[in-house]
């Protein structure tokens, strides 16, 4: 078995024998770092006065990671700047919040570099080479300049915008030129993949021969392949003390009525407001149901330092200020709001304490939260899945209620029908779902992309630097 040497711009550390709070993407690579002995290497999540390239190895419940810490310059201008306010925005369709700057990409450029220089010397001849995520998608060919012939695959897990918006981007050919240096692509959903496609289509001399592009002597595979969750290890969080508490201290404050949950860091692609205001939009058509449902929205803020984001805190804040002032009673708040988050056990509790799942993005890669609800659920008494279309997840699971989050009209029906749902349909749609998350869960994918980039090759000849 080739050694695996995954790289990303977060790498989550563990202490030794705690692995309660690890995210999707740890859980992903675990399994495959273990058993291959080999290396997760990104940025710390640390600042330091100036760069050195020093690398800090770790190892906790048999992963091996190693971290870089990044200078100031390079955290504003990589990670505030061209990651989060330029390719986030514009990947999550957002053009309206795209900033285009020279900075942002002379530090996005800066640190791929950076990356391919430390991570470098770390990597040998037969080593599987994994990149992750938009932070990092020039750093193949970073590495490739520097003579690595080895199969390095990349996964994209957000969207991949269609070319009509991916052309705002000053160096858009570049960047994606960049991309056809990985033996393999991935995406999340047969929507993303097809908008890369339409791209190569119009705007490269490339040929597409079903999911492989060749462009010079590049071959490249464009692979569908959705993550998933460790749905087995999520529902044995079931049995947990925490998982218990949570859904009765959740039933006994809900007092009878209906709970409605919405779970998501706080970031504009999510659709909070639009969530909220369809909520209100709800409360009005139905007021033989007001006082009888609560929603629940945990929204832990992220990238505070980037101005969007501080923007809509501030709004949410006064949104649901605002519709509690409205509808509230001495008795009954209409919208329970917490910036915070919760423990995955909790997290369970709280789960399968509500009827509805509400997953409202106006644009997600995959949305983990939908598939963590469904695996929360009860089968024999489910509740049931508000999910928008564009999600990357509305692809997968079917049995959801699909809404268009840009429509409160369309959503309020979604929440007034999901509240109203017989049984019997519940329990139909909660298993087509279940069946879904359970076969194409987290080691799914990470086998199914892993095999993808074993059989790639040949391997193409090395482009060295100058
Ligand atoms: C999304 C991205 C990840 C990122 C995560 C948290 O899921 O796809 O790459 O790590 O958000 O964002 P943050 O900026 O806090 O790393």
């Amino acid at each position: 078995m080739p050694r695996l040497i995954a790289i990303s711009n977060r790498v989550q550390t563990e202490t030794e024998g705690e692995t309660a709070n690890r995210g999707g993407l740890a859980v992903a690579l675990a399994a495959g770092l273990r058993a291959s002995n080999g290396i997760w290497f990104g940025w710390s999540g640390e600042q330091t006065e100036e760069f050195t390239g020093q690398i800090t190895f770790r190892r906790a419940n048999g992963v091996a990671t190693a971290t870089i810490d990044l200078e100031a310059q390079d955290i504003e201008e990589y990670y505030n700047g061209f990651a989060n306010r330029t390719l986030w925005p514009l990947f999550h369709y957002r053009l309206d919040l795209t900033e285009i700057a020279r900075d942002f990409a002379g530090g996005y450029a800066r640190v791929n570099h950076r990356f391919a220089e430390t991570v470098g010397p770390l990597i040998e001849p037969d080593d599987l080479v994994w990149v992750h995520d938009y932070h990092l998608l020039p750093l193949g060919q970073q590495l490739r300049e520097r003579g690595f012939r080895n199969r390095i695959g990349f996964f994209l897990h957000i969207p991949w915008p269609p070319p009509s918006l991916l052309i705002s981007l000053p160096d858009h050919r570049e960047l994606v030129e960049s991309l056809l240096d990985y033996d393999v692509v991935g995406f999340q959903s047969e929507e993303w993949r097809q908008a890369f496609m339409d791209y190569v289509t119009a705007h490269l001399d490339a040929d597409i021969d079903g999911e492989i592009v060749s462009f010079g002597n590049r071959r490249t595979r464009m692979l569908v392949c959705p993550i998933g969750l460790d749905t087995a290890d999520f529902c044995s969080a079931a049995h947990s003390m925490a998982a218990k508490q949570s859904q009765t201290q959740l039933m006994v404050s809900a007092v009878g009525r209906d709970m409605i949950v919405g779970v998501d860091r706080l970031d504009y692609s999510k659709g909070l407001q639009e969530r909220f205001i369809a909520y209100q939009q709800f409360l009005t058509n139905h007021p033989e149901l007001c006082e009888k449902v609560s929603l629940l929205q945990i929204a832990p803020p992220s990238r505070g330092d980037v101005p969007s984001y501080q923007q809509i805190r501030a709004e949410l804040n006064a949104l649901s200020g605002s519709i509690n002032g409205e509808f509230a009673t001495i008795d009954w708040v209409p919208i329970r709001y917490v910036n915070h988050g919760y423990s995955r056990e909790k997290l369970f509790g709280i789960y399968r304490a509500a009827r509805v799942g509400l997953v409202t993005p106006l644009r997600d890669g995959m949305n983990l939260v939908a598939k963590e609800y469904v695996a929360a659920q009860d089968p024999a008494d489910p509740g049931v899945l508000v999910l928008s279309r564009f999600a990357g997840a509305a692809a997968q699971l079917e049995g959801a209620v699909i809404v268009n989050p840009h429509s409160s009209e369309d959503m309020a029906d979604g929440i007034a029908r999901a509240l109203a749902m017989p049984l019997a349909e519940r329990q139909e749609r909660h298993k087509a779902m279940f069946d879904c998350i359970v076969k194409q869960d987290v080691h799914w994918w990470s086998k199914t992309f892993m095999e993808a980039l074993e059989k790639a090759g040949p391997k193409p000849a090395a482009r060295l630097l100058p």
